[in-house]
């Protein structure tokens, strides 16, 4: 658990954005107008100084602070907070120029020209040290500001550095993980295609035909970026040590295994943004976006986290640059809120005039002004979040299904070809990703967890290819069913151990052939356009269920059939099995299921255990978030079209409009209901009056 929130925190749910005052200098006119336009908004914060790192310190150890001085008491001044961010996101060019080892080499050995962002080497002995004082100072100064709420410790920070003081600190990482070279040698089988290393200096960051290679590397890549966090965190902490630090994630990120971060930071913090394509099947989209929520929830241990940068509209890097449609944005919102976020701010908040970004989608446009749609639809969500501030600061309630999601399982998976081979690169995620949203579908609520997570309290833990573990993990995990838990287990489960070195004696391994009764021989992978057909022996599973892209052999050992492959020349083999483990139970699903046979799958275990599920039709999704005057419920319609639910007596509130809706009720595409709180009455939406009538200054719109 993280530590109790403090005001503003527990008030209300924050509204913001990413704010650069340090873009409009020259432009006083744009710096007053901003924080009249935020109140517009409803805005209660902002992130600032993000990229500030030049605009702060121009010359080593010169620094400017005048204008942050100004934008933080203008911040207090109306009343609003400041997440006061480090600015190491983004080396100034006077260091790069100076000491080019702060700079980030590739693969490929060449070092990073001094552009771009996120480029830094997390060794550098020199970056950590004026990055430690930039932070020092900027806590010196305002840690005990007035408009200081949080540190936003730099920007999403990740990715690889292949420059020579890594490689030294990869050595010497490797030494303190095997101790001496035979054991590295024997761990990493390197007597496969000669690769035997006589001497440390001999071991490359990378080499794809050394699969151990790349699982310690990532987990040496992680560990850097977590003591560079910790070299930031330290002077603000030293100065400012009732202020709560957090740094912005990105959601299943590659190299960065989050549940080890968490434990350095105050807040858990998050970036998503959520293409929607406004397709048939888009609403699935919104259940991938419930996963990540739901794993930020995971990383704050139960409590509450902020959603640090979402697109007001539409950003500007993918392929197709969609505008949300009407109710989509509102609907986005809301699904963060009723998943645990206590905050809420844009990726950005002003459009910049210039720049990689300047048609991100912004709160205000190059317009300038209050007038646009964009800007009116943030005005709404503003209003609708004050509404939402009894759920503020509030627990977050317990899940009766836990999810394993496992940084460590998705490397060795990556780094082993064969299995590796997937349609997103990324089997792992890709199979945690589907077995969240069928149980969602089966209306089954989830909490994602780490490997070594405490299972007690949970009725069933699903572990979706579990890939890679270790003797004491599948103890662990063996151990919560023998003691009446149901485990589920998905194909890809327990091929290697800690190193990535395959399990002898069959798969799964370790020991877990006779926890799940059963032997999984070998495994097909089929075409994108081929399936396999797959029928239900003793579970209800629809009549075109198949398998798709990756099927097991196996082979009962045990283990009750639940259901069969009926295509291929291993037609009549048991494809779904379940065995009973002590006083609990073990299942295994051996082929990628396709979605609908996936729910039905966990519909019939909830129906089963008589685990709590809401039967709602597919892509009308509910959620419950506890408020401090009782539960506060939401509805919301995923789905592009229609659709008709029975509220019962119950009350709900539509959102968009405020209009109380019981009995059956059609949802509208995107519709968003709520219950248990007061909406304050929407205003009614005049016209847009021309410019000159609205404000003195142009700016205001
Ligand atoms: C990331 C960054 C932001 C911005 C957005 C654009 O999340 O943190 O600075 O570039 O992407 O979507
Ligand atoms: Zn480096």
């Amino acid at each position: 658990m993280k530590p109790p929130l403090r005001t503003p925190f527990c008030e209300r749910i924050l509204y913001g954005a990413d704010y650069n005052p340090d873009q409009w200098l020259h432009d006083p006119a744009v710096l007053r107008a901003d924080i009249e336009l935020m109140k517009r908004v409803k805005a209660t914060s902002a992130s600032v100084g993000i990229f500030a790192w030049t605009a702060l310190e121009p010359e080593p150890g010169v620094f400017t602070f005048d204008w942050l001085d100004a934008t933080m008491d203008r911040f207090a001044e109306a009343g609003l907070v400041v997440f006061l961010a480090t600015p190491s996101g983004s080396k100034p060019m006077w260091l790069s120029e100076r000491h080019p080892e702060v700079r980030r080499v590739g693969r490929d050995g060449r070092r990073d020209s001094s552009g771009g962002r996120h480029n830094h080497c997390p060794t550098s002995p020199v970056y950590r040290a004026a990055v430690s004082r930039i932070n020092r100072e900027l806590a010196r100064r305002y840690g005990r500001h007035p408009a200081l709420a949080l540190w936003h410790v730099g920007n999403e920070l990740n990715g690889e550095c292949h420059c020579p003081a890594c490689k030294t600190a990869f050595h010497d990482w490797l030494r303190q993980r095997h101790g001496d070279l035979a054991s590295l040698n024997h761990a990493w089988c390197t007597s496969f295609w000669n690769h035997t290393f006589t001497d440390w200096s001999q071991i490359p960051t990378h080499d794809p035909s050394i699969d151990a290679l790349a699982v310690d590397w990532l987990r040496f890549v992680n560990d850097q970026h977590i003591s560079f966090l910790k070299n930031e965190i330290a002077p603000l902490r030293e100065f400012s040590p009732a202020v709560p630090c957090t740094t912005n994630f990105m959601g299943t990120c590659r190299g960065t295994d989050y549940w080890r971060w968490a434990g350095v930071l105050d807040r858990i913090s998050n970036d998503i943004y959520p293409l929607h394509a406004d397709r048939e099947d888009s609403w699935q989209k919104s259940l991938d976006a419930d996963f990540t929520h739901s794993l930020m929830r995971g990383l704050a241990g139960g409590s509450s986290w902020m959603l640090m940068e979402c697109a007001p509209s539409s950003v500007n890097w993918s392929s197709v640059n969609k505008l949300k449609r009407p109710g989509v944005h509102l609907q986005e919102v809301l699904q963060a809120v009723a998943n645990g976020a206590d905050a809420i701010h844009y990726f950005q908040w002003r459009k910049s005039r210039g720049g990689y970004e300047k048609f991100h989608g912004a709160v205000v446009d190059h317009e300038g002004g209050a007038g646009s749609r964009v800007f009116r639809e943030c005005a709404e969500v503003g209003r609708v979040l004050r509404s939402l501030a009894p759920v503020a600061g509030q627990p977050l309630g317990r899940a009766p299904v836990a999810l394993v999601y496992d940084w460590e399982a998705r490397w060795a998976l990556e780094a082993s070809a064969g299995p590796k081979k997937s349609p997103s690169g990324d089997r792992h995620t890709e199979a945690c990703m589907e077995h969240f949203r069928a149980l969602r579908r089966a209306g089954v609520e989830v909490d994602i967890v780490p490997v070594d997570a405490d299972l007690s309290g949970y009725s069933v833990v699903v572990t979706p290819a579990l890939f890679a573990l270790d003797g004491p993990t599948a103890k662990r995990l063996s151990d919560f069913a023998a003691a009446g838990g149901a485990w589920i287990a998905t194909y890809l489960t327990g091929y290697v151990d800690e190193h990535n070195r395959c399990w002898r004696g069959g798969f799964p391994g370790p020991g877990l052939r006779e926890v799940f009764g059963l032997w999984n021989e070998e495994v097909d992978y089929l075409h994108d356009d081929e399936s396999v057909r797959i029928e239900g022996a003793c579970i209800d599973l629809p009549g075109h269920a198949c398998g798709r892209d990756i099927v097991e052999r196996l082979h009962t050992e045990g283990a009750r059939v639940l259901a069969t492959v009926e295509s291929e020349f291993y037609a009549g083999a048991p494809i779904i099995l379940r065995n009973q483990w002590r006083l609990g139970s073990a299942t295994y699903v051996g082929a990628r299921l396709d979605d609908e046979s996936c729910a039905a799958l966990y519909a019939s275990i909830a129906a089963e255990l008589d685990l709590p599920r809401a039967k709602l039709p597919a892509g009308v999704v509910r959620k419950v978030r506890a408020g401090a005057d009782g539960p506060v419920e939401f509805l919301f319609n995923y789905t592009r079209n229609a659709v008709t639910v029975d509220l019962g007596e119950d009350a709900f509130l539509r959102v968009a409009d405020g209009r109380p809706c019981r009995g059956k009720t059609t949802l509208r595409p995107y519709d968003s209901l709520v219950k248990g709180v007061v909406l304050s009455p929407t205003p009614s939406q005049p016209p847009v009056p021309p410019r000159h009538e609205l404000h003195p200054s142009p700016l205001l719109g």
